[in-house]
C-alpha cells in the first residue's frame, strides 16, 4: 500500500516558526508510523515562492527574486534537517518541473473552455495592491490598511469555479473522509451554501511580474494559489504517485484546499486526494502567532534548548489535532519533566539498575503474564486507531500508559524487596517492566527517533516490533546516563534595560494620588483625519462627556469600541493632538506590537473612582 502525504508549501518570506514546524513534524510522524506499519511512504514539503511580497523583498535587498528565494528556502530545509524530518522531496514553485505542469494544466483547462477573459471592476487599494468588493470595505476604506480605495477596472482571466459547486457538494457528502475533522467539513459545506463565484486566476504583469506566465497570454502571470496548490501534483507526476493520500493543512487555508483545489483537479480531469486534514493553531496567550504581534516562537531555539526529541514529543502530545492549543515554554518544560524525565527516563534507569545489581545485567526470565499481554495488545490497537484518526495526542497517551502502568506495577510488587525472597518472581517483574519500556519505546520511535532508538539499543535485542514478549532472556542490558535529564525551567531573564522599563524609580503614594483615574464608557469612536494611528473617542466619565485622542487605531476596529468600559486619567492637562483637543488619557498595556485596553473585572458604572 502507498501512503503519500504533504504539508502546505510555506511562504519563503516568513521565518520558519512553531506553526510551520508543527505541521511538518506531524507529517513526518505520520509518515514514520505508516512506514512502520509496512506501507510505502512518500512525504512532500516545500516552499511557495511567487507573488508580490517576494518581489518586494527582493527589490528591497537589491537581488533577483530567485536569489532571494534560494536563500530563504534554505532556512526551511536546514530546519527540517535539524528536526529529523525525513521528507522524500522538497518542491519549490520556481522549479522547472513545477512550471511545466502548471502551464500544461492551465492550457488544458483553457482548451476545455473553463477559463475566460473578462473585465474586472472593483475597489483597488494602491498600498496593498489588491482589489476589494463593495462589501469588504470598512467605512468605504481598505479593510486591511484603512486607506482610501478607488474604483478600477482590469482585464483578467477567470476560472469557471461556479459550474462545479453542485459536483463538489456531492463529492464532499459522498466521501466522509475527504475533509477532516468533521467540523471543518461542515465549515466547508456551510461556505458552499452561498453561490460560488468564478475565480480570478491572473495578474497583469504590469502589476506583478514574479509569477508563472499564463501559457495563453504572456502579459499575465498566474494567481499565486493556482500555482501553489499544483505543487502536490507537479512534484510526483513523473513518479506516478498522484493522488495524495493526505494533505495536512492548518485551518487558515481550508477554503483554498477544500474548494479551489478539488475543483481545479476536477476541471483538469485529475483524481482527487483521499483526505485533507486541517489542524488547529498554536496560540500564544490566546493570540495567533504573527510577526506584527511580535510573539513568534522559533522552533530552532526550542529544539536546541530542550532537545529535538522532547520538542517533537511536546508538540505531538499537547495538541489534539483539529483543535487549537496553547503554547508556552513553561508548559513544554512541565510536559517533558512529567512524561519523559519522571515517568519514562526514571523507570528506565530504575529497571536497568535493578537488573544490573541483581541479575548481572542480563535480561531475566519472563512469566508470560496474560495480563501484560492483554494490556499490550489493547495499547497497540489504540495506538493504531489513533493514528488512523490523526489523533497523535491519543496515540502518545496510550503508549505512555504502558509506562504509567508499569511504574505502578513496580511499586506494588517491589522487586527490590522480592528479590531477597523469591528471585524468580522478582526477575519476571523486571522482565515485564523492561518489555513495557521496549514496547512503548517502539511505539514512540516515530515521534522521538533518537532517544527511543537509544533505549532499544540499551536492550541489545530490543527489536522495534509491536507485540508483547520480544525481549530474549539472557541478553545483556546496558545502563546509560539519564535519558531525559530533568529540566529546571528559568523564565527568561529580564535585561537591565527591560527592568528599567518595567520597574521605574520608586513612586511614593502621593505620586499616585495626584492622578485621578476613573472608569469611562466609550460612546463613539471615529478616525482622526490624516493620522492612521489615532482615534477620537467620546467617553462618558459619569454624567460628564469628554473627548480624548487615543493611539489605538492599529489595535482596535472602530466598531469594537463603543460600549467598552475603560480606565482613563481624567485630570491630565488638556492637549491638542493633530489639531484635535484631547481631555484625558486612557490606559493600555503593550507587549511587543500587541496593545490591549485596560478594562474592569465586572460591571461598574462609568465614573467609578479608581484608587
Ligand atoms: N503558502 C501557503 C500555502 C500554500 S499550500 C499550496 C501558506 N504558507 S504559510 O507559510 O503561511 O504556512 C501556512 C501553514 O503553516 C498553515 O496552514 C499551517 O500548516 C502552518 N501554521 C502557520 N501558523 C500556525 C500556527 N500558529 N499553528 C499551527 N500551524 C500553523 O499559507
Amino acid at each position: 500500500m502507498k501512503f503519500y502525504i504533504t504539508t502546505p508549501i510555506y511562504y519563503v518570506n516568513d521565518e520558519p516558526h512553531l506553526g510551520h514546524a508543527y505541521t511538518t513534524i506531524l507529517a513526518d510522524v505520520l509518515k514514520k508510523y505508516h512506514r512502520k506499519l509496512g506501507e510505502e511512504t512518500y512525504f512532500l514539503t516545500g516552499t511557495d515562492e511567487h507573488g508580490q511580497k517576494v518581489q518586494e523583498a527582493a527589490d528591497k535587498y537589491g537581488v533577483t527574486p530567485l536569489e532571494h528565494c534560494d536563500k530563504m528556502a534554505l532556512r526551511f530545509r536546514n530546519l527540517w534537517t535539524k528536526l529529523q524530518i525525513e521528507n522524500d522531496d522538497f518542491i519549490r514553485t520556481t522549479e522547472e518541473r513545477h512550471l511545466i505542469e502548471v502551464k500544461k494544466i492551465l492550457q488544458y483547462i483553457m482548451d476545455k473552455g473553463k477559463i475566460y477573459a473578462d473585465e474586472f471592476e472593483g475597489w483597488y487599494c494602491v498600498s496593498d495592491e489588491r482589489f476589494w468588493t463593495e462589501k469588504d470595505l470598512k467605512e468605504g476604506n481598505c479593510p486591511l490598511c484603512g486607506r482610501e480605495v478607488r474604483q478600477m477596472s482590469e482585464r483578467n482571466y477567470f476560472f469557471k469555479m461556479s459550474e462545479y459547486q453542485d459536483w463538489l457538494i456531492d463529492h464532499i457528502n459522498s466521501h466522509p473522509e475527504f475533509i477532516l475533522p468533521e467540523h471543518r467539513r461542515n465549515e466547508v459545506l456551510g461556505f458552499l451554501r452561498q453561490p460560488l463565484k468564478d475565480l480570478c486566476i491572473s495578474r497583469p504583469k504590469s502589476r506583478l511580474s514574479w509569477g508563472i506566465d499564463l501559457p495563453f497570454d504572456a502579459d499575465y502571470v498566474t494567481y499565486v494559489w493556482f500555482d501553489a496548490l499544483l505543487n502536490y501534483y507537479s512534484a510526483v507526476k513523473a513518479k506516478g504517485l498522484w493522488p495524495a493520500d493526505v494533505h495536512l493543512i492548518g485551518k487558515d487555508i481550508l477554503t483554498t484546499h477544500c474548494v479551489y483545489w478539488p475543483i481545479m483537479l476536477k476541471a483538469a480531469d485529475l483524481q482527487l486526494p483521499r483526505t485533507i486534514f486541517a489542524h488547529g493553531w498554536w496560540l500564544i496567550e490566546a493570540e495567533k502567532m504573527s510577526k506584527s504581534r511580535g510573539n513568534v516562537v522559533k522552533p530552532l531555539e526550542l529544539a536546541d534548548r530542550y532537545g529535538v526529541d522532547s520538542f517533537r514529543y511536546f508538540l505531538m502530545r499537547d495538541m489534539a489535532p483539529g483543535q487549537d492549543a496553547s503554547f508556552s515554554e513553561a508548559m513544554m518544560v512541565n510536559r517533558i519533566n512529567t512524561d519523559l524525565a519522571n515517568d519514562f527516563g526514571n523507570m528506565l534507569s530504575r529497571v536497568t539498575r535493578l537488573i544490573k545489581v541483581n541479575f548481572n545485567g542480563l535480561t531475566p526470565e519472563g512469566d508470560d503474564s496474560p495480563e501484560w499481554r492483554e494490556l499490550a495488545e489493547s495499547v497497540i490497537l489504540s495506538v493504531k486507531e489513533s493514528i488512523e484518526n490523526f489523533r497523535l495526542d491519543e496515540a502518545l497517551k496510550a503508549a505512555m500508559n504502558l509506562i504509567v502502568r508499569a511504574n505502578r506495577y513496580l511499586e506494588e510488587t517491589a522487586p527490590w524487596k522480592l528479590v531477597k525472597t523469591d528471585k524468580k518472581s522478582a526477575g519476571a517483574v523486571l522482565y515485564n517492566a523492561l518489555e513495557a519500556l521496549r514496547l512503548s519505546a517502539s511505539l514512540l520511535e516515530p515521534v522521538m527517533p533518537n532517544k527511543m532508538r537509544e533505549t532499544l539499543n540499551r536492550m541489545n535485542n530490543g527489536d522495534a516490533e509491536w507485540r508483547w514478549g520480544v525481549l530474549k532472556p539472557g541478553t545483556k542490558i546496558e545502563m546509560g546516563d539519564a535519558l531525559f535529564p530533568r529540566i529546571e525551567y528559568k523564565p527568561p531573564a529580564i535585561s537591565e534595560k527591560k527592568k528599567e522599563e518595567v520597574m521605574p524609580d520608586i513612586a511614593v503614594i502621593d505620586d499616585f494620588k495626584k492622578l485621578q483615574l476613573r472608569v469611562a464608557e466609550i460612546m463613539t469612536a471615529e478616525p482622526v483625519a490624516g493620522a492612521d494611528k489615532l482615534y477620537k473617542l467620546q467617553i462618558d466619565i459619569g454624567g460628564e462627556q469628554r473627548q480624548i485622542i487615543a493611539g489605538i487605531a492599529q489595535h482596535y476596529k472602530l466598531d469594537e469600541l463603543p460600549g467598552k468600559k475603560i480606565i482613563v486619567i481624567v485630570n491630565l492637562e488638556k492637549a491638542v493632538i493633530r489639531g484635535v483637543e484631547s481631555q484625558g488619557m486612557l490606559l493600555a498595556a503593550q507587549a511587543g506590537k500587541t496593545m490591549k485596553l485596560l478594562t474592569i473585572d465586572g460591571d461598574l458604572p462609568a465614573g467609578a473612582k479608581i484608587s
